[in-house]
Parts: C-alpha cells; structure tokens; sequence
C-alpha cells in the first residue's frame, strides 16, 4: 500500500512541476512515506531523518533551500510528536490527507520554519482528488479499500488508516481500465482488508469483491489479477468461486493467519478459530485444486505458551504455505495488547521466530524446488543485476530470473524453470 501512495504521492508533484531527483542531495523536496505497523519500521523513520537533516544542512550552506516532508502512518500516529523529535520536518500529513500536498506545500512556502502537520480523517476521499493513476509498467497497484474495522488487538491500523472504506466499482473500473490502456497487464487490487470490499455500483448499490472481479475480468488486455490483503472471516462462497471461475485470477493467494492457536487468536480479537481457517482453504482448494497460500504470523504475542506456538507450527504443517510473512509481536502504544498481562521476553520470540521461519522455509523451497522443469508464464517487470537479465514474477509470485532482451520487459513470456532457491527461480525463455 505504501509503494502505491508513493506512486499517487509522486504524481501529485509531477502535476505540480516537480521532476524525480536521482540523489538525496540534488533534491529541493524530500518526502519519507512511512510505516508504523512494527517499532522497529517507525524508529527507522527518526534515524532516516536525522540523516535528511545532515543533508539539508549542507544544502543550506550552498545557499539552497529543502524541504522535508513525512507521509504516512508514523504521521498520523505520532502527530505533534514529529516536529517536537524533528523540528527541522517542514510538513507531516497522514496516509488519508496527501491528496492536500498543494495546499500543504503552499502553506510551507509562506511558513518556511515552522511545521505544517494534517493529520485529520478527512470527510472527502483522497482518491476524489488524486490525479490519474498511472501504469506503473506491466504490473500495477490499484487501491479499491482502506482502512480497517477489525480492531485485532496487535494493529495499529484501524487507528491510522482509519475505519473501512470502499472506492465505487465505477471509480475502480475507470482507473482500471486506464491502467490497462497504457500497457498494464495484470492488476493487484489493494486494501487492508480487501475481500470487505462493498463499494457502490452506479445505481448506488453495494457491491462485493466478487462481483469487483468478475467486471474486471471482463476487461480486453488485461492478463492477470491478484488481490491483497484478506481477512479469513470475510473469504464468501461467492470469492471462492471466482477462484474456480475466473482465469485470469492468479492461483495464489495471501491470507493471513497469524497463529494456530485458539485461545491466541482470541485474544488476538480475530473473527476466526484456527478449525475455521482450515475449513476456508480446503474450501478454496475444492474450488482451484492449483491454489498456492501465503500467509502472515505473529509469533510472542502475549500468553503464547509453548503449546500455543506448537499449534502455529502444526497449522503451517497442514496448508504447507508456498510463501509466508513472519514476525516478532512488537508491542504499539495505544492497542490493547501493549497492555495485556504475559508479554514474551525477546530471547523467547526470536527463538520462536527462527523455528517458524526454518519450517516455512523449507516448504517455501520445496514449492520452487517442485517449479523446476515446469513451464511458467513468467511477467518481467525489471532489469536484473546482471546485465541481459530481467526479473520478473510467476502465477505463484515466485521471483524469476532469466537471460531475455529488454524488449521482453512488461510482457508475459512462457519460461522453462531451470533452477530454485528458497527466494527465487532461474529459467529460460521456452521455444
Ligand atoms: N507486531 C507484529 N506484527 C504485526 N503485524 C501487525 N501488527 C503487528 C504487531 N504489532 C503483522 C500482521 C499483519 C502484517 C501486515 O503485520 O501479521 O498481517
Ligand atoms: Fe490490522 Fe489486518 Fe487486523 Fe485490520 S485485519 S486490524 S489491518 S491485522
């Protein structure tokens, strides 16, 4: 989601006149679009800036002007506390408030020394006034929802991205439609809780992720369509058969668990037992036998017992994910589960952390181990570090690397994998 808003970010300023800077220190306007999901993610943010602020200072000594920004979720959370650790910031504005950049860099320029923060929930919705969204090249980020209204009592997000809300099919279609017109070819449908989708038709209607997909799948060019991220407790029948149904919906599919504990995902306040996790993916295995899972865990959260992570592993050894996300709980000032009884010491997490990731490694490697010899359309999205290589993904979002021209670039291109690594294939273009 942040490397969408940072595109959306970088379009505002196009329209303004500002061109892309190739180095920190050639740059008149800098922005941090930030993170706030983990500690470790939103004290990057001050240790970047002080390095930003060493820039700025030998700018000012040539006699140039910077100025800094903050987007994102650190904003919104940390509010006035940014111009207090920051004072040299000369802006700060939330993940819900960026469309207001030019008023925002206005106010800046008749203020230069003090700091201009928005924070607000606005009434209006960003997306009434972004400009355009662009093809990012063969792939591209579209956000259909945002926010949150799930409250798991880890997360931060309901606070900063605020509660759930829908883009109209309409408005999805358009930019989608769009999209596809200047050479996107598959589309990756962003939301935090993506499959709550219920945006309005054009008759006012609310309307599903379902049915979102089946109108986009009708869309003449466009090859590939993905969704991220879902909520267990909101996959329906419905979603289900579109993963049966719709061809171009890639067999791969995220959805986060976060432990196979009951009692940990209850007090974790997620709407799901581990039991009914299960239920959903046989069902979504039914449907599409190719279906491939990821998945996010958390592991230390309070009151897990030795028992309770025994169960997460022993859920990963039932669905024998092809890719996961795992990590330590890190406590959020202001969720419910910074304050609970039963914090886990960090000896503990990491040691737990590196069981699970050793397991879901090693069934991440035997998928791709499994890859070699097939043949795969591959999507090259960019150059790889070598030259004459370009990296590009498979149905399964497994990185491949191969030896094309760059006329291959942002097309579909069917691919002999020839070897596999726990993060990446290798293969040769087939034919
Ligand atoms: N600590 C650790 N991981 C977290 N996540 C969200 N909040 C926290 C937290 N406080 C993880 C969840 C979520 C992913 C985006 O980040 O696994 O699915
Ligand atoms: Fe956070 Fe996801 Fe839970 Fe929403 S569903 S509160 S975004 S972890």
């Amino acid at each position: 989601m942040n490397v969408y808003d940072s595109n959306r970010i970088a379009a505002i300023l196009r329209q303004l006149g500002y061109m892309e800077a190739s180095t920190f220190r050639s740059a008149d306007l800098i922005i941090l679009n930030t993170c706030h999901i983990r500690e470790k993610a939103a004290e990057k943010v001050f240790s970047d800036l002080g390095r930003i602020e060493q820039i700025k200072k030998e700018r000012a000594a040539e006699g140039l002007d910077t100025v800094i920004g903050v987007c994102g979720c650190v904003v919104q959370a940390e509010d006035e506390q940014i111009a207090k650790r920051a004072p040299y910031v000369d802006f700060a504005t939330g993940p819900l408030t960026y469309h207001r950049l030019p008023e925002i860099l206005a106010k800046v320029a008749r203020n230069r020394g003090i700091t201009v923060i928005d924070t607000e929930f606005p009434a209006e919705s960003k997306f009434d006034f972004l400009p355009a969204g662009k093809s990012q090249g063969g792939c591209s980020f579209l956000a259909i929802q945002e926010g949150c209204n799930n409250f798991c009592t880890y997360c931060v997000v309901p606070y900063t991205r605020g509660i759930e809300t829908s883009r109209p099919v309409e408005d999805v279609l358009k930019e989608a439609r769009r999209l596809v017109d200047e050479g996107t070819l598959e589309i990756n449908l962003l939301g935090q809780n993506v499959n709550s989708y219920h945006g309005e038709d054009a008759s006012g209607k609310e309307r599903s992720l379902a049915y979102l997909l089946q109108r986009l799948h009708e869309i003449d060019g466009l090859r590939r369509i993905r969704y991220t991220t879902s909520y267990p407790a909101d996959v329906t029948d419905e979603l289900i058969a579109c993963h049966r149904d719709l061809p171009k919906l890639m067999p791969y599919l995220h959805l986060p668990v976060q432990s196979g504990s009951d009692s940990i995902l209850k007090a974790m306040n997620r709407r799901h037992t581990a039991g009914q996790y299960l239920e959903i993916i046989g069902k979504l295995k039914a449907a599409n036998p190719r279906l491939g899972f990821s998945s996010d865990f958390i592991v230390g959260f309070p009151g897990e017992t030795d028992a309770d992570f025994e169960a997460t592993l022993n859920l990963v050894r039932q669905v024998g994910f092809i890719q996961a996300f795992s990590f330590k709980y890190s406590r959020r000032a202001g969720t419910p589960a910074a304050l609970m009884p039963g914090q886990i010491e960090e000896k503990v997490k990491k040691e737990r952390l590196d069981i699970l990731q050793n397991l879901l490694f090693s069934y991440q490697l035997k998928f791709n181990k499994d890859s070699v010899g097939k043949i795969m359309p591959v999507l090259f999205e960019i150059k790889g570090r070598h030259k004459g290589q370009l990296i590009g993904r498979t149905p399964y979002m497994q990185n491949l690397h191969a030896e094309l021209d760059n006329n291959n670039l942002n097309r579909i291109v069917s691919v002999r994998v020839t070897d596999a690594t726990t993060n990446s294939l290798s293969g040769v273009m087939e034919g």
